[in-house]
């Protein structure tokens, strides 16, 4: 008897084991190596494993790619791209796909020159096409200039320089304003590569940083900044603390956001929020500066105190027991 139990479970330990076989084919991966750049071609590879082979088909961007590598020259139109991969194993008849979102670095880009340049009307611009793989910007080659998606017609009092890799303005006009690119041919990889853009706009951004002027300890305080600019668009938003990183028992960052539970009465806390768009060379900021104040003791404020207050107490007696611990032993040595 004890022998026929045996082999039954043998039989469904196999049986087991042959139906995870599909299984084991539905694995997909989409892999490269490197940045993918624009300008530069990279070489993805879609995995899986089928008996005897699989069959891939990649698509993205409007394309179908057979095979499993596809390899792609990025042109600076997009800053990401999504790959998709289709298995088909012909031993299972099974189809398994599988995304990827791919980040792409531009290297080239419009600037202003001098950077930093904030454009004024009436004043001389120089928009330069800058490439950040060289040091010598005279080996990008065929420039054109696109205002707002469309070639740029040169009015009076406008020139190209250098090769075109300068767009110069005598005296900014109302009508300059809009979205500036390059484009150039790129020989090593043979493509055409458009680069990041420059808004030229008059109007400064503004940035404001809300909230309270002063904060109390154990209380959670929230600090927002407004910008003007589109946030994720048209500019990106960071935090600075010069003069100090702010102290207390509770701190978070979340894009605009920042919350603070201060613990240090008497201080000062200087927040500066900066919105900036780095390819453009734009940028703003606002500084807020809080001050944390005692506590006014009432009811519920009391409780929260003397909680916060044991918990620095339990803090403190961790600290002293990792001190005794140590001091011990260092004389068991
Ligand atoms: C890819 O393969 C499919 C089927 O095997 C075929 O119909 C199609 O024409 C191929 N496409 C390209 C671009 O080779
Ligand atoms: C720019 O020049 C025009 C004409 O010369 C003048 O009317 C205008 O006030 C000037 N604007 C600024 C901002 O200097
Ligand atoms: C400069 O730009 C003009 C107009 O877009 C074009 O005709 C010319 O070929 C360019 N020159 C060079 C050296 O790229
Ligand atoms: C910036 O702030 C000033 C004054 O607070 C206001 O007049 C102006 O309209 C604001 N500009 C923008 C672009 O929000
Ligand atoms: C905060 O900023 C003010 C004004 O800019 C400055 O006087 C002060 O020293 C700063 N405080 C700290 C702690 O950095």
């Amino acid at each position: 008897m004890a022998s026929v139990t045996v082999t039954s479970c043998w039989k469904s330990l196999l049986l087991v084991a042959l139906m995870g076989l599909p299984g084991l084919g539905t694995k997909v991966q989409i892999s490269w190596t490197g940045r993918v750049t624009a300008g530069s071609p990279t070489t993805f590879t879609c995995s899986s494993n089928c008996f005897p082979n699989c069959i891939y088909t990649w698509s993205f961007k409007a394309s179908t790619v057979n095979g499993s590598t596809l390899t792609w020259t990025p042109d600076g139109l997009d800053d990401t791209v999504k790959l998709h991969c289709t298995v088909f194993n012909p031993q299972t008849g099974v189809y398994t796909s599988t995304d990827t979102i791919v980040e792409i670095t531009n290297q080239i880009s419009v600037q202003v020159s001098p950077l930093n340049t904030v454009p004024s009307l009436n004043q001389s611009l120089n928009l330069i096409c800058h490439d950040a793989r060289f040091g010598d910007p005279q080996g990008l080659s065929d420039l054109v200039w696109y205002k707002d998606g469309q070639e740029v017609t040169l009015r009076e009092n406008m020139w190209l320089q250098q090769n075109n890799l300068t767009l110069h303005f005598d005296s900014l006009l109302p009508s300059d304003a809009g979205f500036y690119q390059c484009q150039t041919y790129l020989p090593t990889s043979q493509t055409t590569v458009v680069s990041l853009g420059y808004l030229l706009s008059y109007d400064q951004w503004n940035v404001s940083i809300s909230g309270p002027d002063t904060v109390f300890p154990g209380q959670l305080s929230e600090f927002t900044c407004l910008t003007s600019c589109t946030l994720n668009v048209e500019c990106t938003v960071r935090w600075e603390f010069r003069g100090g990183f702010p102290v207390g028992t509770y701190f978070s960052v979340h894009k605009n956001e920042v919350k603070w539970t201060p613990s240090l009465p008497g201080t000062f806390q200087n927040f500066t929020c900066i919105a900036e768009n780095k390819a453009a060379g734009r940028s703003a900021e606002a500084t807020k500066m809080v001050e944390v104040k005692d506590i006014p003791i009432s009811g519920s404020e009391a409780m929260q105190l003397s909680g916060l207050f044991a918990g620095i107490l339990s803090l403190g007696m961790w600290v002293l027991l990792g001190w005794a611990l140590e001091t011990v032993y260092l004389y068991s040595l």
